[in-house]
């Protein structure tokens, strides 16, 4: 499998086909290149759990109306799985494991951006009328999250 994590997500050579995800459930988190059906009526993608993410999708929200210069995100999740796109606009993702802080741009409803259990991540620089989709592993639960960075680094211990 080759996954490769980047910074901006402009060169479609940076993102891992779909289906790939699936030889090996990532351990960072990357970005995932979802079908696109291109049409001159205008393009379809679309995705499957276990087959584009590499999860049972239980849970979708989304992001809207987003002000500018809010801050969405700040936590982490003891065991949820998540999936996030752009599905209009754009906005940067920041993913922290307690290594490593990378930023990932997302601007196009194609791909997204896998995020594992255990990994921080904050939100930030929505561009006006962006939409951000959210697809989890699990259905909402307050008790699988981690509000308190300290606490994360700790658990990580
Ligand atoms: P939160 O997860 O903090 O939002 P974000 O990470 O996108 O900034 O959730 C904000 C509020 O919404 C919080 O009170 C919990 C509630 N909520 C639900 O009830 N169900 C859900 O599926 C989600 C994601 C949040």
């Amino acid at each position: 499998m080759n996954i490769v994590n980047s910074r901006i997500a402009k060169d479609s050579s940076q993102r891992t086909p779909a289906e790939d995800t699936l030889k090996k459930t990532p351990k960072a988190a990357c970005l995932i290149d979802l079908p696109k059906i291109t049409d001159h009526r205008g393009n379809l993608t679309f995705i499957e759990g276990n087959r584009h993410v590499p999860f049972s999708i239980e849970r979708v929200y989304y992001l809207y109306d987003v002000p500018a210069g809010a801050l969405r995100g700040g936590h982490a999740h003891k065991k949820l799985q998540q999936f996030i796109i752009a599905a209009s606009g754009s906005f940067t993702v920041v993913v922290d494991d307690g290594r490593k802080r990378r930023k990932f741009f997302l601007n196009r409803p194609h791909y997204g951006l896998f995020i594992p259990h255990m990994v921080w991540r904050e939100l930030e620089n929505f561009s006006s009328g962006s939409i951000c989709v959210v697809l989890a592993s699990e259905v909402y639960e307050e008790s699988d999250y981690f509000r308190s960075y300290k606490r994360f680094l700790k658990a990580l211990k």
